[in-house]
């Protein structure tokens, strides 16, 4: 007997062997894929077409659990999305078993061991750590303190040439209104310590590049952290006849991905100085513009990637008068979509879509530079499909 509680209603969930402890599974019934280290036993479900992450761990952590990552998802935090808990299980020979917590599998993500295993530069460490700050401080703002900031409860996702992390488990998590700076100092002191520790582990088994410093790297956290929180929420005063600062502020938080929903202005007494603050901001600035525009969901630098691009096409066709979302829908039809076409199906699911895209923009780009001339975006899909996609590993499969 068991008892589920889930977002889904997949007949075939229950249809599955809940009686048994996940580590006992059926391999038929798994699939493999990269995972972080883990204390609890997380395995990777299938259930009809979509993949599903079963964690099995106690009733009450599971339940709180899956209640957290349904605020976050509410919040629009980014994180794996909950699917259910299964409780109540007993084995054949009336033995309690632990609950199981199901998320759906996260497509594309790289837990950060996979990215470290293959050798990784100290570039890429720097993106990692830029991927991970922005989610605390995107989690910080929207009241989650996380109690167990790590690398392995991190997954990445390739976002353009940078990353975007998501949270993977929110075991230790807590929602309010609003963080006291304590709370964020506690998940900061965590994040620090954790960063450190699983950079010395990386040390240790040898797959961290010399010039890599295991403290340094966690000394980057603490600063980017600081500095993104300052830059995100800090109190400016401007005199009067500095208002147009105002607008420079929301400019440089545009660049940074983030929008003001909100800015609190507040004027002294004597009208002379004035206060700004920005109460609300969003992440997602060019991701949501790239969603309004054309319907794909992207992440942000990968969208910042395609707008650009957009902005290209509406010059070389000479489309500056027409309306926004027509051009849209011309890059999208003449640009996007047939570069995407030119994708064997074979090979489409080792890279989303944008970041293929991403990555046939690059491969263009080289190409116009070697041979001084304009290369048709199909053309350069063909010849990136060739010299490079062909010979990606897949990803998803192999990164364990
Ligand atoms: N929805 C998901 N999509 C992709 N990967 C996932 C998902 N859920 C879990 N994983 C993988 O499983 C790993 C372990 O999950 P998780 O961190 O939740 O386990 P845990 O036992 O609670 O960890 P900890 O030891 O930190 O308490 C993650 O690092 C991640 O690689
Ligand atoms: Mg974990």
């Amino acid at each position: 007997m068991y008892r589920i509680l889930a977002t889904s209603t997949d007949p075939r969930l229950l249809e599955l062997p809940w009686h048994i402890p996940l580590a006992d599974w059926p391999a038929e019934l798994l699939v493999a894929l990269p995972h972080g280290i883990s204390r609890h036993v997380v395995r990777f479900i299938r259930v009809g077409d979509e993949v599903l992450a079963a964690k099995e761990m106690p009733v009450e952590a599971a339940s709180h659990e899956y209640r957290m990552l349904q605020d976050l998802v509410r919040l629009k935090l980014p994180t794996v999305e909950p699917v259910g808990v299964v409780t109540d299980r007993y084995c054949a020979n009336g033995e309690a078993l632990g609950a199981i917590l199901l998320t759906r599998h996260l497509h594309f993500s790289l837990p950060y061991q996979a990215l470290f295993g293959r050798g990784i530069q100290a570039e890429t460490v720097t993106k990692l750590l830029d991927a991970m700050v922005v989610l605390l401080v995107r989690l910080h703002l929207g009241g989650f303190m996380w109690g167990d900031v790590s690398l392995s409860n991190v997954l990445f996702l390739r976002d353009a040439g940078q990353f975007a992390a998501y949270l993977v488990d929110a075991e230790t998590g807590e929602l309010h209104d609003v963080l006291s700076d304590g709370q964020r100092a506690a998940d900061q002191d965590i994040a620090i310590v954790n960063v450190f520790g699983g950079f010395c582990d990386l040390e240790a088994a040898g797959h961290l590049d010399a010039s890599v410093d295991p403290m340094q790297v966690s000394e980057y956290v603490a600063e980017r952290y600081l500095a993104l929180w300052d830059e995100l929420t800090c109190e400016q005063e401007l005199g009067n006849d500095e208002l147009s600062r105002i607008e420079t502020r929301v400019r440089r938080l545009g660049e940074l991905g983030f929008d003001v929903a909100e800015l609190a202005v507040t004027t002294s007494p004597d009208g002379t100085r004035i206060t700004v603050q920005p109460k609300v901001v969003d992440a997602g600035h060019h991701a949501r513009r790239l969603m309004r525009l054309t319907g794909l969901d992207t992440q942000e630098n990968q969208a910042r990637r395609l707008l650009n691009d957009m902005d290209a096409y509406r010059a070389i066709t000479n489309q500056w008068g027409v309306d926004e979302s027509i051009v849209a829908q011309c890059w999208l039809r003449e640009q996007f979509l047939p570069a995407l076409a030119v994708i064997p199906p074979e090979l489409s699911h080792k890279l989303d879509p944008a970041q293929l895209y991403h990555e046939i923009l690059d491969y263009r780009w080289f190409q116009a530079e070697r041979e001084h001339r304009a290369v048709p975006i199909q053309e350069a899909a063909v010849g990136y499909v060739c010299d490079v996609l062909s010979h990606l590993p897949d990803e998803e499969v192999t990164a364990g």
